[in-house]
């Protein structure tokens, strides 16, 4: 058969993440799939599995990623996402587009034919930051971005550096450095409103928001919560919840081309009865200028000094993580918008405000993103929800579009 009219197989694929969303339950709800568990590489062992079946050879990289490879030699065309969730994450994001890649390779090997490259299927081990603090961890150190130093400092939340967790790991697979990669196709649940509450069944992105995060210290006194009077106290919470409302507030006002969010505060000593001493906060925020991303990044900084002068506290404000705004290949967002209608779905341009693995492979190698809706716009949640039917549509046009780049794209 033509390559060109690879059909894929959505009931397959729906089972599949079914399949997989029995791996890392949280009993809270949701998914709680983190890098280097048990769960992780149960995950591992099943896309193995699947990956075998369809005709790819699955090993592990030094940074965790499994990576399934196909026949042929030179640069790969490679479709994934990641394996790790959100704490109490939903089914969907991230492992639609594992399963969508291992099924591009298993649907060409069903109708007998082939790309021209080799093809490669990635499972990236840590997207989501959860374990390090870093987004994007293990795509990052797939393309090198990652300076050894940081490599080889970075902590987990209990003190483990990324080589000793990855050490400590047991999953039983082959180990193989990262294939070469030609070209990266990621097909992810939007996790937005926008396709849903319009009615469209897929979009192609045009480029991925910058990310930048920051953690403000406020230092007050702890004190007896009975004993000190109001107007003596240095409550380091009060700077905190300042910050989180002048977060609001600045974000606002930028009418729509920023995002920020507080995710996180850790309160210290963390009694009912002792005034708050310390106070970390998260700030985290999100733009698709990177003009814009500085100056909110400098408001904040500066929201969080006046909170802490109105309060009579001192406050340190560190960055640790930052990527800036990342544009991605139009070739490949055309051709994926060309299959897309010509299996007759409606489909648009549009932006990421949601970080992938796209946006760290997109600067090395041609990179596009497909999305697919999310049911009323909710993801990292369980209630995150894409219908079997939008899930076959967009990994047939992830399919199209590797058959499409595949043709486009000098023999390897
Ligand atoms: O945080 C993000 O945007 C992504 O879901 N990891
Ligand atoms: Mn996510
Ligand atoms: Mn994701």
């Amino acid at each position: 058969m033509a390559s060109s009219d690879v059909r894929i197989n959505g009931d397959r694929v729906s089972r599949r993440l079914q399949e997989l969303s029995t791996i890392g339950r949280d009993p809270r709800g949701g998914m709680s799939r983190f890098s280097f568990t048990p769960a992780h590489a149960q995950a591992c062992l099943l896309v193995a599995g699947w990956l075998r079946e369809a005709g790819l050879d699955p090993a592990i990289d030094g940074a965790g990623n499994l990576a399934g490879l196909g026949p042929g030699r030179g640069a790969a065309l490679c479709a994934g996402s990641h394996l790790d969730t959100v704490p109490m994450g939903g089914i969907y994001d991230g492992a639609l587009g594992v399963v969508g890649a291992v099924e591009c390779a298993q649907a060409l090997r069903d109708a007998g034919a082939s790309l021209r490259r080799p093809y490669a299927a990635l499972a990236f081990a840590d997207e989501e930051g959860h374990s390090f603090g870093i987004g994007c961890l293990t795509s990052r150190a797939l393309v090198g971005e990652l300076p050894d130093e940081q490599m080889r400092t970075i902590r987990d939340r209990e003190g483990r550096t990324l080589a000793e967790r990855a050490a400590a790991w047991d999953c039983p697979l082959p180990h193989r450095d990262p294939p070469r990669l030609a070209a990266y196709l990621e097909l992810h649940i939007e996790q937005g409103p926008r396709l849903h509450a319009e009615g469209l069944d897929a979009a192609a992105a045009t480029a991925i928001a910058g990310i930048s995060r920051t953690t403000a210290t406020f230092i007050g006194q702890a004190n007896h919560g009975g004993t000190t009077p109001m107007a003596m106290r240095r409550d380091a919470l009060w700077g905190a919840a300042t910050l989180v409302l002048d977060v609001r507030r600045l974000a606002l006002a930028s009418a729509g081309a920023t995002v920020a969010t507080v995710g996180k505060i850790d309160v210290e000593p963390g009694a009912t009865n002792v005034v708050p001493g310390a106070a970390r906060v998260r700030v985290e925020v999100r733009s698709g200028e990177d003009a814009r991303l500085a100056r909110l990044r400098a408001d904040v900084e500066a929201a969080a000094h006046a909170a802490a002068r109105a309060f009579g506290l001192s406050v340190t404000v560190d960055p640790w993580d930052s990527l800036p705004p990342q544009p991605l290949d139009d070739g490949i967002r055309t051709l994926a918008l060309a299959h897309a209608a010509r299996r007759g779905l409606h489909a648009i341009s549009m932006p990421s405000w949601a970080g992938h693995d796209a946006k760290i492979l997109a600067p090395h190698v041609p990179a596009g993103l497909i999305f697919v809706p999310s049911r009323d716009g909710i993801s990292h949640s369980p209630a995150e929800f894409t219908s079997p039917a939008q899930i076959a549509a967009g990994v047939q046009v992830l399919m199209d579009t590797l058959v499409a780049i595949d043709a486009a794209s000098p023999a390897a």
